[in-house]
């Protein structure tokens, strides 16, 4: 069964309302998903990816009613993890020699998954095309880590529609197929889920491609994602969005998570919540358990927050290994502009709070002092806890608390200030500042330069030229930043 989408495009994917769980057990779905796969019917038949691989035979089935699969043309795999390209072998069973456009990544993920190096591949680039007939064409364009290196997008021209893939994607199921029919709250949490949970790590990645596609000036009617809604509605508010988001995004939010073998960090983390809210109203203040707390709400919470707090119990002189599981999770993630503070109580020693305090400096966040508490707190250790938690709401303040707070400027008088006020650190003054590529972690080193690249040993980043691609992942200059290490 079809859902007519716009002219001669067609809808011929699979809901999945009973999903719960993508990326192993990693991310939990609330709301099921769907995967998105287009038929376009011009002079070429021409299907758009696939579906996941546990509905390969209905699939083949259903695509088999609305088309005779023999002329089917050609068929674009944007992206060749198994939820898109998951019915790839079922379909070519039937028609061994359609041609396969793909990016060369896409080669190489598609052949790890299926093992069919014989099948017609068309390898494609950014800006080459495709004739489809009636006057249309496919332009492609890669988007590598959008989510994984094979991603690409496929813009149908006359149409104005964008075949983007899981980017604008969530996990979000509805019998109604475009965004201006179903519960907007719900689209946009689960929108903000699938951002803040998977895409994160390539923020940066995010924005640069959005403006190399938004650079091309070309008419945008829909956004086609292969998870979700169709956005036809204002499609641009999704692309607003995901700037906003992959902006250092915070809001005036701080979020609490711990785990504890008895109630002590819980009564810890409610007494500094308390603090925050006293002292700063205006603050949302979350708390959560990782015990019984769905861990990608929390994550989510994080990602929107400003600060986070992190609570341990000391468990044989380290922390609570959901603790350090999620600390993990959050190095990967790679969060920005964010603050945070470690807490937790001991009996006899309280190596936890340490260990979580390194972690999270290492993750890359502007750490504000911890606080630990021997066994059970008592009312004045309850009291040190809410003055710890007013202390951090005026040291995270975004502007000045609302009632005038005498403390807050001594605070402020006695934070590191920097020696000059350029921004720039000494490394970058002298040249000798490295930078590092925040998605796949390799290191521009001034003093060893990249002489394959223009850039002979002595090159600071400034002079590197601006066609520069990291060796490691080929992405360009906009992806990195300085590297303290
Ligand atoms: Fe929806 Fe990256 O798979």
């Amino acid at each position: 069964m079809n859902i007519h989408v716009k002219n001669n495009i067609f809808w011929v994917g699979k809901r999945d309302w009973e999903v719960e769980h993508f990326h192993g057990k990693e991310f939990k779905m609330q709301r099921g998903t769907s995967y998105n796969s287009y038929l376009i019917r011009e002079e070429k038949n021409v299907l758009i990816d696939t579906v996941d691989f546990r509905f390969r035979s209905d699939f083949v089935k259903n695509l088999s009613e609305e088309i005779d699969v023999k002329n089917i043309d050609a068929i674009v795999i944007n992206h060749a993890e198994e939820d898109h390209a998951g019915a790839l072998a079922e379909l070519m069973a039937l028609i061994p020699g359609t041609p396969i456009y793909c990016t060369a990544n896409g080669v190489d993920s598609i052949n790890g998954h299926h093992h069919h190096p014989e099948w017609n591949f068309k390898v494609v680039s950014t800006g080459d095309s495709l004739d489809i007939g009636n006057g249309k064409k496919l332009i492609f364009v890669e988007t590598p880590m959008l989510h994984w290196p094979d991603s690409m997008m496929t813009y149908m021209t006359e149409d104005a529609v964008l075949f983007s893939n899981d980017a604008f994607g969530q996990h979000y199921c509805d019998e109604h197929l475009f965004n201006d029919e179903v519960d907007q709250q719900e689209l946009f949490d689960q929108c903000q889920r699938y951002f803040s949970n998977i895409l994160t790590p390539f923020a940066r990645l995010v924005t640069a491609k959005i403006h190399e596609i938004l650079g091309f000036n070309l008419p945008l009617s829909m956004i086609a994602t292969s998870h979700g809604v169709v956005w036809r509605d204002n499609p641009v508010q999704i692309v607003e969005r995901y700037l906003a988001w992959a902006a250092d995004y915070q809001e005036d939010r701080i979020t609490l998570f711990y785990d504890a073998m008895s109630s002590n960090t819980r009564m810890m983390a409610d007494a500094i919540a308390q603090g925050i809210r006293e002292t700063d109203p205006r603050v949302a203040v979350k708390v959560y358990n990782l015990s019984t707390h769905d861990k990608n709400e929390i994550i989510t919470s994080c990602f929107r927050s400003k600060g986070i707090l992190v609570g341990s119990s000391t468990m044989n002189n380290v922390m609570m290994p959901k603790v350090a599981g999620m600390l993990e999770e959050i190095t990967g993630l790679r969060f920005r502009n964010k603050r945070a503070s470690a807490f937790g109580s001991f009996g006899w020693t309280g190596g936890a709070v340490d260990r979580v305090a390194t972690r999270l400096q290492d993750a890359g966040f502007e750490m504000a002092i911890a606080l630990k508490i021997k066994w059970r707190p008592d009312l004045s250790s309850l009291e040190a806890c809410r003055e710890h938690g007013r202390r951090i709401a005026r040291e995270w303040a975004l502007s000045p608390v609302p009632a005038a707070d005498s403390a807050a400027a001594k605070i402020a008088a006695a934070a590191p200030v920097s020696s000059r006020d350029d921004g720039m650190t000494e490394a970058e003054r002298s040249g000798s500042q490295k930078m590092i590529c925040t998605v796949c972690q390799w290191v521009y080193d001034p003093y060893e330069g990249e002489t394959g690249q223009k850039a002979a040993s002595g090159t600071p980043w400034e002079a590197v030229p601006d066609d520069f691609l990291c060796p490691g992942c080929s992405l360009g200059k906009s992806v990195f930043d300085p590297y303290e290490g």
